[in-house]
């Protein structure tokens, strides 16, 4: 790992911490919030092929590039994710169709990833709306401290995983408590999204693998080490591949339940989750829509503009999220193979909304924005609009095209209008 120097160490976990129980960041020392200091940068065009051809033809970027592209991301940014097991196994843990006043029918299945039951599993929660079409589609995002906390649905089982210390969360030695229920209902307005026709499905990120930096020892790395292996090679997974990787078994998950239609599920994630939804959509065909909300740096935002946080800042703070690889390109960004407008155009046909927010500079809403426009060109050779959009719109007035945008007034968070353009955005394709 980049930083072995213990007092820089202790310092990055005094701001991890804060980082990830603060909610609205701060920023360190030695960053960018000045347009006029961008620096110049050419990004890799994704229709240009290694010898240098430019692809006109559809299948070339389907059979080709496409494939080329998403291995450029698995070796040099997120790491290589190892295929579904053969022996996952998933058990209904509750079930009732008098949820929420009667309205829904609440499942927690429990997820297991390897044979032993008392090694890694995954807690799904799941709200499925009783007034609507069945199968039906849904929402997948995972939270960021148990599933307890998105209601305050006393049936919702409470989180044994270890969870990041935040007494206002009721979370004391690194475990959940009652006064955690319903912490983030805020976030995730259930009752609503049931309302629109959608179910919502969410599991604990920390399930997959507890977001702080223990060399891969818990969570789901290490169940496939080979022989002799202890951490992930510098081409591997790190936590955000395995997040990704948790939401895909959760796909499998949705092709075995009669309740849910597998075809129309939109993946959503805010922050470092939003990073992890356009990394799961990129990896996994199966997702039909990809949200990601203030995903930022890693994320939709260009690594090239160096505006907010960079490659060398997250890899410092959050030196778990990414491969070790990824680590070549600190302060080094133009030697990066591919910059995110590419992990965008590898969603595509299918539908992919990006939103910003703007106080959020940390996350950079130009350069999301950039990401969006910059992606489009993948679109359109597939015979599709992309984000139909030169210039960044105003406050508050999205873009629906296949490729979504939208910026908000206000801070770094996931809000009711954001959900709102979600709910919007999904109808266009998940709920006919
Ligand atoms: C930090 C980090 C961001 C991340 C955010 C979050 O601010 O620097 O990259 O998106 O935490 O996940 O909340």
């Amino acid at each position: 790992m980049a930083l072995r120097n213990y007092s820089l160490r202790c310092a990055l976990i005094v701001l991890i911490l804060f980082f990830t129980t603060a909610p609205a960041i701060a920023q360190p020392e030695e960053f960018n919030y000045d347009e006029s200091k961008v620096p110049d940068y050419e990004l890799p065009d994704p229709l240009v092929l290694q010898d240098g051809q430019r692809i006109t033809d559809p299948e070339v970027w389907i059979k080709t590039q496409r494939p080329y592209i998403l291995q450029l991301f698995e070796e040099h940014v997120y790491g290589k994710a190892p295929a579904k097991p053969e022996n996952l196994q998933s058990e209904l843990t509750s079930m009732d169709h008098t949820a929420l006043d009667g309205s829904a029918t609440r499942k927690q299945v429990t997820i297991y990833i390897g044979e032993d039951k008392n090694g890694p599993k995954m807690d799904l929660l799941l709200y499925l709306p009783n007034e609507s079409k069945s199968p039906c589609p849904l929402f997948i995002g995972l939270n960021f401290n148990g599933n307890h906390t998105i209601h305050p649905d006393p049936a919702i089982t409470l989180s044994q995983q270890w969870v990041r210390n935040n007494e206002e969360i009721g979370v004391v030695d690194n475990r959940a408590t009652k006064a955690s229920r319903g912490t983030a209902q805020r976030r995730w307005p259930v009752e609503h999204i049931l309302e629109r026709g959608y179910g919502l499905a969410t599991i604990y990120y920390g399930d997959i693998d507890p977001d702080f930096d223990d060399g891969f020892q818990n969570g789901v790395h290490p169940l496939f080490y080979k022989p002799g292996q202890t951490k992930p090679e510098a081409d591997e997974w790190g936590s955000i591949a395995a997040w990704s990787w948790g939401l895909s078994r959760a796909m499998d998950y949705f092709e075995m339940d009669e309740d849910i239609d597998p075809k129309h599920i939109a993946v959503m994630g805010h922050s470092r989750l939003g990073k992890t939804a356009l990394w799961a959509g990129a990896m996994d065909q199966r997702f039909a829509v990809v949200i990601s909300n203030n995903s930022g740096c890693g994320g939709a935002a260009l690594s090239r503009r160096r505006f907010g946080e960079t490659v060398s800042i997250i890899n410092g703070y959050f030196p778990h999220w990414f491969n070790d690889k990824f680590l070549n390109y600190n302060d080094n960004e133009a030697a990066l193979p591919v910059d995110q407008h590419m992990l965008i155009a590898l969603i595509a046909p299918r539908p992919v909304y990006v939103a910003s927010a703007a106080e959020d500079k940390w996350a950079d809403p130009r350069g999301e924005f950039l990401s969006a426009k910059y992606a489009s060109p993948v679109y359109q050779l597939l015979g599709k609009d992309g984000l139909n959009a030169t210039e960044m719109p105003g406050i508050h007035q999205p873009i629906m095209k296949d490729i979504g945008y939208h910026i908000r007034a206000g801070k770094h968070d996931v809000t009711d209008y954001d959900w709102e353009r979600y709910l919007d955005f999904a109808d266009r394709y998940l709920n006919k």
